[in-house]
């Protein structure tokens, strides 16, 4: 069985090639909307995960581990492929996958935060907390999009997160 330390630095290889696919499909993202305030926006949660990805991997070096080659690569990949696409997928598909990734992005850290916690690493729990934090805001911003939009109507959206205020908070018992 894997201890909280060896958890948390799977995890945190998990983010930090996921950051950059994100980042990488944001750029794209960015470019194919019309809206300047969408270009604006979605350029800003671009930067906001190339921040995480740093900070990630400052946390990994710190705990002894490093990224994985493989899925940095893998993740690049997907990321200059979800790039193109939003050119030839319309405005509603890159929006809805977006904040389909940014929702489970929110569970990565809070559940990284909780893994830093058990491993005695509550500075580090803080900090993954503050990110999960940050995902909220890039889910609710695309959230707020694709419910502006028709197609919502045929493609059920995805399940909302916990409060931005309850992320981590550990459920009652026999809830
Ligand atoms: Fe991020
Ligand atoms: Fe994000």
């Amino acid at each position: 069985m894997s201890s909280a330390h060896d958890s948390l630095i799977r995890l945190l290889r998990a983010a930090h090639a996921g950051e950059r696919a994100a980042a990488l499909a944001y750029v794209g993202h960015a470019r194919s909307v019309r809206d300047p305030a969408e270009r604006e926006a979605i350029g800003r949660i671009g930067a906001e995960e190339i921040a995480h990805r740093a900070r990630v991997g400052e946390m990994l070096a710190e705990l002894g581990g490093a990224p994985s080659a493989v899925r940095e690569r893998i993740f690049s990949v997907i990321g200059h492929t979800l790039s193109c696409f939003c050119h030839v997928t319309g405005w509603y598909c890159p929006m809805y996958g977006a904040g389909w990734i940014e929702r489970r992005n929110i569970q990565e850290y809070v559940d990284a935060a909780a893994f830093a916690g058990q491993a005695g690493r509550t500075d580090l729990a803080a900090e993954l907390l503050t990110m999960a934090q940050v995902e909220w805001d890039h889910e609710q911003w695309f959230r707020a999009k694709v419910l502006g939009h028709w197609l919502r109507r045929v493609l059920p959206v995805w399940g909302a997160p916990p409060p931005r205020a309850h992320l981590g908070a550990v459920p009652a018992a026999g809830r």
